[in-house]
């Protein structure tokens, strides 16, 4: 199931990657702008109603809707044509679809809507720029402060920490993911937090980083040396404004531009390595990441039918695994260096 892509909203699936784009987004879903610039699309799940917002910059956006029977047909001619990845959206038992096409330019997007196809039948066709901000104040109607383990609390930015009987971890998502409203992070949270006062490490490695909250929590929790990469630039910039919010002194973190999944994001082998990425990811990286973990690896970001191939993987490198939890969708796994 590589690579295949789900968006839901409020707990509902409205966007899933078509059965034929298996293994066409090793890296998540992307969309390649008319001109083959490549348009920044990450999926971003979040909150407790699962919503998964798309990451982008400032675009012309072409919203087409339409009925569900005809959505996968006209999708197929936007690709064929315009050589454009449009994405889908429905409401599971729902009969309209909305498409959506993004170009550079709002001048794109309408010079599109005229050599629209005229054999579908198009219930509304629009036009609009579709700026970052949008999905930033998303957020605000979905994640609130939440207490997670034992010790940790996430306070959004535009909300105030009720008190200091746990540790606050203010977070300001912008783009980035990771808020704590999701399964996996919470279990990042949660599995980190027991590694601190299981093994007391003094290394913390955080692979993609995402809005910076688990190298934040490490760093909160006592551990001394912290290294944290993502390939998304947007997010390393996020991560340090976090820190900032943390009252974390400029370098306490590392935030570095880093691809698992090429050379170069290696630094120095840490105690506790998470990794809260996509399996196919993560099951490439799997001989990289466990050089790079001296004592514990959490990894999630993993779909529960999904957890036996990352265990695999991991496993046939020379690690045990200690625990796995889930939510019924998503799952995480826990492994140790054994012992000699
Ligand atoms: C699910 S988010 C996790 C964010 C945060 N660590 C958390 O637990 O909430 C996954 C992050 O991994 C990053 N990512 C995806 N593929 C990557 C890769 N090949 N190398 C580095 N980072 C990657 C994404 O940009 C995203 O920020």
């Amino acid at each position: 199931m590589a690579g295949r892509c789900f968006i839901s909203l409020e707990g509902k699936t409205v966007y899933r990657s078509q059965e034929k784009d298996k293994g066409k987004y090793p890296n998540g879903p992307k969309c390649q702008l008319e001109g083959g610039k490549k348009f920044p699309l990450t999926l971003n799940p979040m909150g407790q109603g699962g919503y998964t917002s798309i990451q982008m910059k400032s675009c012309g956006q072409l919203e087409v809707v339409l009925a569900t029977q005809d959505a996968e047909s006209f999708c197929e001619w936007i690709r064929e044509s315009w050589g454009v990845e449009p994405v889908s959206m429905e409401q599971p038992h729902g009969n309209q679809a909305v498409v959506k096409v993004f170009f550079d330019t709002l001048a794109q997007a309408q010079a599109r809507r005229r050599k629209l196809p005229p054999q579908f039948a198009l219930s509304s066709v629009q036009t609009m720029v579709c700026r970052e901000e949008q999905w930033t104040t998303f957020w605000r109607h979905h994640f609130h402060t939440q207490d997670i383990g034992r010790r940790l609390r996430t306070v959004p930015v535009w909300e105030t920490p009720p008190d200091r009987k746990r540790i606050n971890l203010r977070i300001d998502p912008g783009l980035s993911f990771g808020t704590g409203g999701h399964f996996t992070t919470r279990f990042c949270l949660e599995e980190l937090e027991r590694a601190c006062a299981d093994l007391k490490p003094r290394s913390m490695l955080d692979a993609g980083t995402g809005s910076g909250i688990l190298a934040i929590a490490a760093a909160k929790l006592g551990v001394g040396t912290i290294d944290a990469f993502d390939y998304d630039p947007v997010c390393v910039e996020k991560c340090a404004e976090n820190a900032a919010l943390n009252r974390l002194g400029r370098g306490r973190i590392r935030f570095y531009l880093g691809d698992v999944l090429k050379d170069g994001w290696q630094r120095r082998p840490a105690d506790v390595v998470c990794a809260n990425i996509l399996t196919n990811i993560l099951i490439e990286a799997a001989p990289a990441l466990w050089r790079a973990t001296k004592k514990r690896l959490i990894l999630t970001g993993i779909r529960e039918f999904e957890g036996d191939s990352v265990a695999d993987a991991f496993v046939a490198n020379g690690a045990r695994e200690v625990l796995r939890d889930g939510d019924g969708e998503w799952c995480g796994i826990v492994l140790d260096r054994p012992k000699a």
